[in-house]
């Protein structure tokens, strides 16, 4: 299978899915995508001899206009699987249908727990004791698709927002490169009745 990769900056985890695809060969990376110029993750991304594509999103009147240009470029390189690795754009539910059921995200919490921004400090603030990170599939409302995987840290006394962010990073870096080859060979996939949307293992 092979799957697109979105960025908006550093890029660690996009590192993480090209080690694995290196590593098992499970999906092929056809492209990575940047909403911004300057994003670190760009240059891991041509280092490991990539396809790499920019399409700043300043330069767009509408989220509309941006999406509709980002569809494109994607559709350029026609993957099974399109992947959002620290990709800060809330994407319109146009754009979202469009790739549903192959669209993925991973997010910094414990979902349904604490979506949104600044996700380690709301878990602070809320005096929980696990904390984690989420692969789920994308759908219109933000950060609320079915959940395909999780990974759970404790919560030290003594974290700070950076301390526990540090090492949940760790762990996304093993989720996500699992949870996307579990999908891509089909041991987990969305299964969608009336009432419910949940991942089932196969
Ligand atoms: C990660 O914490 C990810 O969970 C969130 O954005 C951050 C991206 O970091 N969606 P990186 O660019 O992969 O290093």
């Amino acid at each position: 299978p092979s799957v697109v990769i979105l960025i908006s900056g550093r890029g660690s985890n996009l590192q993480a899915l090209i080690d694995h695809a290196t590593q098992t060969s499970e999906y092929q990376i056809r492209a990575v995508i940047s909403n911004r110029p300057k994003a670190a993750g760009l240059d891991l991304a041509r280092a490991a001899g990539l396809p790499t594509a920019v399409l700043d999103h300043t330069a767009f009147d509408s989220r509309e206009a941006f999406d509709a240009a980002l569809a494109e470029q994607i559709d350029r390189f026609d993957s099974d699987w399109v992947v959002l690795a620290g990709f800060m754009r809330v994407l319109t539910p146009g754009f979202v249908q469009r790739y549903l059921g192959r669209l993925i995200n991973i997010h910094p919490s414990l979902l349904p727990a604490f979506p949104g921004l600044k996700t380690h400090q709301q878990a602070l603030d809320a005096g929980v004791r696990v904390h984690g990170a989420t692969v789920h599939f994308v759908t219109p409302e933000l950060d609320h698709g079915p959940i395909v995987d999780q990974a759970v840290v404790q919560v030290l006394p003594g974290d700070t927002a950076e301390t526990l962010a540090a090492r949940v990073l760790k762990l996304e870096h093993v989720l996500f490169p699992r949870a996307l080859a579990d999908l891509c060979s089909g041991r987990l996939r969305w299964s969608a009745d009336q009432t419910t949307q949940t991942v089932q293992g196969a």
